[in-house]
C-alpha cells in the first residue's frame, strides 16, 4: 500500500470510530436514559445548614409516588442514611458537601455523582423492584472514607 492510500484508509478508520462514539452516546443518553447532573445551582459551603433545603435534610413526598431527598454528605456520613419508599417512586436526590468532594453511588442503579462543596447535585431515579440499595461514597474523602455509606430501601 502506498502512503497516500494508507493515509486514506486511516482518515476513514477515524472517521468510522467518531461516528460509532457518536452512535455509543446517543444509545447511552436516548437508549438508557443515562443523564449528566444538570446545572442545579450553587451554595455557600460555609452556610449548608442554614441554606434551604438543606436546613432540613430528610425525605418528603412531593406529590403521590414523587418524593425529594434532600441528602448532605458529611465526613464521613451521608444525612439521612438511610431513605424508605415504595417500589415505583420517583426520588429527586438533591445534595451537597459540607466539607469535602464526596461520591454518590446507589448500587444498582445509574445513579452516580458527586457532592462538592459549593454546588449543589440533583438526580432523579425512578426505583421499580423492591429490593435493597447500598449508597456508596466513591471518591476518596479522608481516613473514614470506606465507612461512608447509605441505603436505599424500596418496599
Ligand atoms: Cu465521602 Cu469518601
Amino acid at each position: 500500500m502506498n502512503a497516500e492510500r494508507m493515509e486514506k484508509a486511516f482518515l476513514i478508520l477515524s472517521g468510522g470510530l467518531l461516528g460509532a462514539f457518536l452512535l455509543a452516546l446517543l444509545f447511552a443518553t436516548v437508549g438508557h436514559n443515562i443523564q449528566l447532573p444538570g446545572k442545579a445551582g450553587t451554595i455557600i459551603p460555609s452556610e449548608v445548614r442554614q441554606t434551604p433545603p438543606f436546613d432540613n435534610p430528610g425525605l418528603r413526598e412531593i406529590e403521590p409516588g414523587r418524593y425529594e431527598a434532600v441528602i448532605l454528605g458529611i465526613a464521613w456520613i451521608f444525612q439521612p442514611d438511610e431513605i424508605r419508599i415504595p417500589a415505583g417512586s420517583e426520588v429527586t436526590f438533591i445534595m451537597t458537601s459540607t466539607d469535602v468532594i464526596h461520591g454518590f453511588n446507589i448500587e444498582g442503579t445509574i445513579v452516580n455523582a458527586m457532592l462538592i462543596p459549593g454546588q449543589i447535585t440533583r438526580v432523579t431515579h425512578t426505583f421499580r423492584t423492591p429490593g435493597e440499595h447500598l449508597i456508596i461514597c466513591h471518591e476518596y474523602c479522608g481516613i473514614q472514607h470506606h465507612t461512608m455509606y447509605g441505603k436505599v430501601i424500596v418496599e
